[in-house]
């Protein structure tokens, strides 16, 4: 609740002199008195929608305008990949050669980026690579990395936050040999269940909110007072009574979710970002922050006929009703050991590089788009955004420790790199302030207020053409669209 606070001291008070300002650029333009508030528990869950798959390594994939029908009797403009609201699963294999055409039928230019996957830079779908409307981006690349679960989303300079609110988010499932050979729920839709799970606030016209409190939904991210599970609000899986795997995608602008399953249900972390850890690891509650993933087990076995549900316990919403109401087909059962995982050894690394993220207030100083208007800048290590300028230069090949701190007490905010896989050494000097999931491979990584996080990563396989550099960022992308992002190129 520090950063409820922060924003009440600091927003309000940085907020009164702009009252009168009403909308305008960037935010929606609507008066926040047309919001409807969220609460209460809508009389029957909506069926949770499973994402199709999309496989076979040629996605053809079109950015277009749609509208769907989240609340009943509205009917809410949306941006969506192939259809109304998100985009289809990618799935693809490692090992594969996965091409692409990705078509922009929107009005406005956007750039789609494949979180999480080890690709060249030129393919990678950050502001880069911008799409203009009408055109067609066409990357292509080898799939090298173990399986897991990743995501594509916008990616667009400046308006990233506003695009994937409207939109324009998908899942990606990377299959492996070794994924294959364990006894995992792997049956799609029926025990082995996406969840890209985002948060959203509506106006009375249907019309998603974006920064109608503009001030707040800048500081703190855009938060929503609604649970979106797969683009339905608060929705009911219908699971077999057996063990299920969730693959759990935090795809909100801003919230920090803390899951648990009512009655404390304990479930087994199998795998972070970057895929399985090297054993399960029990678990009553997993942090996602946005951008991160992981992967659970929870065993239903002896639950068939009842409803649970999986809440996030830092808001207080309800963010899915399970109801174990099919019968098992195949039986699983989660093996003791997943995978080799790659150890962090910090005694290999060459260098430490330090960033620190902060903002700025006032001073002409301002980032870009709505923050920049209102004054505020998003800075790492002092610097707001700049597309023209590379930041860092790392060596392929060389591990570094990258140390990254939080100066703010009140603010929360999400770490992401591009480009490469890392392990966590540890955070505010304790490898025990890891969580389960914060010991396999990992792309992004929670800044809680005040946190200073050290991590062990190397650039591999791919050195960057001049001009053409990996970003990394806060993954709250109103902090992320405020400046709040660098560039870093990768020499031989
Ligand atoms: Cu998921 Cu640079 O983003
Ligand atoms: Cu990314
Ligand atoms: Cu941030």
């Amino acid at each position: 609740m520090k950063r409820r606070q922060f924003v009440t001291a600091t927003g309000a008070a940085l907020l009164a002199p702009l009252v009168g300002c009403g909308g305008g650029g960037g935010t929606d333009g609507l008066a926040p008195s047309t919001l409807i508030p969220g609460g209460g528990t809508p009389s029957a869950a909506p069926p949770l929608p499973v994402l199709p798959l999309m496989a076979g390594g040629n996605f053809a994939l079109n950015l277009q305008q749609g509208s769907a029908a989240f609340l009943a009797g509205l009917s809410t403009p949306t941006y969506g990949i192939n259809g109304n609201y998100l985009g289809p699963t990618l799935r693809m294999r490692r090992g594969e050669n996965a091409a692409f055409a990705v078509t922009n039928s929107l009005s406005e230019p956007a750039a789609i980026h494949w979180h999480g996957l080890h690709i060249p830079a030129a393919m990678d779908g950050g502001p880069h690579q911008t799409i203009a409307p009408g055109g067609t981006w066409r990357p292509s690349f080898n799939v090298r990395q173990a399986g897991g679960t990743f995501w594509y989303h916008a990616h667009t300079a400046g308006e990233t936050g506003r695009q994937v609110t409207m939109g324009l988010a998908g899942m990606i499932v990377i299959d492996d040999d070794n994924m294959d050979a364990l006894d995992l729920p792997h049956t799609w839709g029926d025990d082995d269940i996406p969840l890209v799970v985002q948060d959203r606030r509506f106006h009375a016209d249907g019309r998603f909110a974006y920064l109608s409190n503009a001030m707040p939904d800048i500081i703190g991210g855009m938060m929503g007072d609604r649970i979106l599970v797969n683009g339905a609000i608060t929705p009911r899986a219908s699971v077999p009574a057996k063990e299920v795997r969730f693959r759990l995608l935090n795809g909100a602008n801003a919230r920090v979710f803390r899951f648990a399953f009512a009655g404390q249900r304990t479930f087994q972390v199998i795998a972070s970002d970057g895929g399985l850890l090297e054993a399960p690891v029990a678990a009553t509650t997993l942090t996602l922050s946005p951008g991160e993933r992981a992967e659970i087990v929870v065993d239903f076995t002896a639950d068939a006929g009842r409803t649970l549900t999986l809440n996030d316990i830092a808001s207080g919403l309800r963010v899915l009703e399970i109801g174990i109401d099919r019968a098992a087909g195949r039986v699983t059962h989660v093996p003791a050991r997943l995978a080799i995982a790659p150890r962090a050894d910090e005694a290999t690394a060459l260098r430490t590089r330090d960033f620190v993220f902060g903002m700025t207030m006032g001073g002409g100083m301002g980032g870009m788009g709505m923050a920049g208007t209102m004054g505020m800048g998003f800075t790492i290590n002092g610097r707001i955004f700049d597309m023209n300028r590379i930041d860092e230069t790392m060596r392929l090949d060389e591990p570094e420790i990258w140390r990254v701190r939080n100066v703010d007490p009140g603010m929360t905010h999400s770490m992401h790199i591009h480009g490469g896989t890392f392990l966590l050494l540890d955070r505010n000097g304790s490898a025990a302030n890891l969580a389960p999931h914060e010991r396999g491979l990992k792309d992004t990584v929670l800044l809680s207020g005040g946190d200073t996080v050290r991590l062990l990563l190397t650039m591999r396989d791919y050195p960057t053409a001049t001009g053409t550099p990996y970003m990394y960022h806060c993954h709250i992308l109103e902090h992320e669209d405020g400046g709040m992002m660098g560039q870093v190129g990768v020499t031989t």
